[in-house]
């Protein structure tokens, strides 16, 4: 009996710190909110971010669940050293301090996320967290802090393998988590000695890359790395493409798990060097991968097609599917026999969504990418087993006409009162504020499901039509056959 009991306690002890990852309770799906370095970098104040809040809620992004937003580098001013070496916000950027900003924030309805570096330094140059983890933990929980990006500058040599970055990062996480209060934990050591080998374990998140820039593929030797040496990248470098974050995510994504993911960097929709059918291939992307989903353009200067990409309900609900699991790449080919890796080429991922349908098989989400400069629809296809009905999940984008109103009727600086009014512009929109993507997933809900094109027999093709460097995006939900009847009465 004893014994017995003992063997069972130990099985649930291995099993919860299996389950329990970081166990903050956050990030069950990939978090989704805003940061504004990829389009202003050090250009942060208070202003910035509550007109960027206020927009957000008022732009309708709030209830599409974008709901942390984080504040970059270059906020602090030193440490105060009549009070405990604690952090200072810089008074001119934060006139009425961090409290404030979390504090009208909070009522918004959304998230406050801060930035610091596991370093002397941030990258930026100011007062970094190392061997301050406890004091800055704690200031960041008084201020009413929900999230934390920690980079990785100036790290004084601790990092070299697996074991050191793992104890640098872990003392924030367990400062952290010693605050009691829930911060959702973003590693950003750019991919370097593996994270996703061991973060985890301490955070909800880990870059797998270094910084994203607003380029679609062009090779860049600040970012190395760029073929199959992509898993294994000593030098995780910057100025990195879609593609090269792409093929580095293809290697790893059986590391994504609820509480834990893998993180291919902010978004760069709308920050304008792409085309439209780069952005919606990236943004696919990222969602079909389990990417968190923060967004990294000025939303007070959005244009309405980038809008309406980041409002795509059906394709982010791939990305908060209850199921949690990444899509991975299934092929990759060289057009006209280039290297794939360096020249133009195709490829198409996919993987496992929660059932819709109830029945025995997951939804799929199929993404096809054409990295060629034409149109190559017939190299476009994926072969299937059995029959599949498949939805367009970009078919139902909002249309520019309706992003422009949702704009135009909000005011230019961002006001929740006399801005958007959902009666009047943006109806037939999905709300994740009322309903869940999970529950509206259960209840078929078609601005999630997308629209059906097509259903393919067994041993058919799913065939699409690419833009060049564009994506098509479909979920493919089962439609039960007479063969799979028979087996599931078996
Ligand atoms: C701290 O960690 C413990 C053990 O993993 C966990 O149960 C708890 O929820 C965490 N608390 C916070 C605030 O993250
Ligand atoms: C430093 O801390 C002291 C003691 O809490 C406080 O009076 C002072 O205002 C702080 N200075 C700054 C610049 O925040
Ligand atoms: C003050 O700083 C020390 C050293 O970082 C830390 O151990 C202690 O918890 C801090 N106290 C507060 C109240 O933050
Ligand atoms: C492949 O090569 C053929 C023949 O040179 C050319 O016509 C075609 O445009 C190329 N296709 C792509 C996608 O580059
Ligand atoms: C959703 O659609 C599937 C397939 O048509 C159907 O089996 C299921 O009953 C529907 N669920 C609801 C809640 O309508
Ligand atoms: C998708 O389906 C909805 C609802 O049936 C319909 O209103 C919409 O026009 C369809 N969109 C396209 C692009 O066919
Ligand atoms: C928003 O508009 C309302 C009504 O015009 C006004 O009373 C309020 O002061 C405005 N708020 C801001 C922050 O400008
Ligand atoms: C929104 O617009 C509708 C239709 O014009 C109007 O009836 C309603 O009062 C408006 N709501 C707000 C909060 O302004
Ligand atoms: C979304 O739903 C919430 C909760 O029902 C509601 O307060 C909010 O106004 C809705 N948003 C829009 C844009 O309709």
């Amino acid at each position: 009996m004893a014994l017995r009991n003992l063997i069972f306690t130990a099985a649930a002890a291995l099993f919860a710190a299996k389950a329990g990852a970081v166990d903050n309770g956050l990030a069950i799906t990939p978090q989704m909110g805003w940061d504004n370095w990829n389009a202003l970098g050090c250009d942060v104040s208070e202003d910035l971010l509550l007109q960027t809040a206020e927009l957000i809620v008022d732009y309708g992004l709030k209830d599409l669940g974008y709901h942390y937003v984080v504040l970059d580098d270059c906020w602090s001013k030193g440490r105060n050293a009549s009070n405990n070496n604690s952090l200072i916000a810089d008074s001119s950027k934060f006139p009425n301090g961090m409290a404030a900003v979390a504090d009208r924030l909070h009522e918004l309805g959304l998230g406050f996320g801060m930035y610091s570096d596991a370093g002397k330094y941030t990258c930026g140059g100011y007062a970094g967290s190392l061997g301050y983890e406890t004091v800055d933990a704690n200031t960041f929980a008084s201020w009413g802090v929900d999230y934390l990006k920690y980079d990785n500058c100036y790290n004084m040599g601790q990092a070299g393998n697996q074991q050191i970055s793992e104890a640098r990062y872990a003392k924030m996480a367990n400062a952290l988590n010693a605050t009691g209060r829930p911060i959702l934990y973003s590693l950003c050591n750019w991919g370097e000695d593996y994270p996703w080998n061991w973060g985890s374990t301490i955070a909800n998140s880990w870059r797998i890359s270094g910084d994203v820039y607003d380029n679609w593929d062009t090779y860049d030797s600040r970012c190395p790395c760029t073929g199959a040496d992509a898993w294994n990248c000593g030098l995780p470098g910057f100025h990195c493409s879609i593609l090269n974050i792409a093929n580095k995510a293809s290697f790893i994504v059986s590391k994504a798990q609820p509480g834990a993911w893998n993180d291919l960097d902010m978004l760069e929709v709308g920050n304008g060097a792409m085309t439209d059918a780069e952005y919606v291939a990236h943004f696919s992307l990222w969602a079909a991968v389990k990417s968190p989903l923060i967004m990294g353009n000025d939303i007070r200067t959005i244009a309405p097609a980038d809008l309406s990409i980041l409002s795509n309900a059906a394709v982010i609900a791939v990305n908060q599917d209850p199921s949690g699991s990444s899509a991975g790449r299934r092929w990759l080919y060289g057009i006209n026999g280039s290297d794939p890796f360096v020249g133009p080429s195709i490829q198409l991922w996919s993987g496992s969504l929660k059932s819709t349908t109830g029945g025995t098989y997951s939804d799929m989400v199929v993404l096809l990418i054409n990295g060629a400069d034409e149109t190559d629809p017939k190299a476009q296809r994926k072969q299937v087993k059995m029959s599949w009905e498949v939805r367009d999940l970009w078919a139902n984008r909002m249309s520019t006409d309706e992003a422009a109103a949702i704009i135009a009727a909000s005011t230019a600086t961002g006001n929740v009162t006399t801005g958007y009014n959902a009666t009047e512009v943006g109806t037939g929109r999905y709300n994740v504020t009322a309903t869940s993507y999970a529950a509206g997933l259960a209840a078929n809900d078609t601005l999630l499901l997308g629209n059906v094109t097509t259903t393919v027999q067994p041993s058919g093709t799913v065939t699409a039509t690419v833009d060049p460097h564009g994506a098509a995006m479909f979920r493919l939900r089962a439609v039960p056959t007479a063969a799979v009847k028979k087996r599931d009465e078996l």
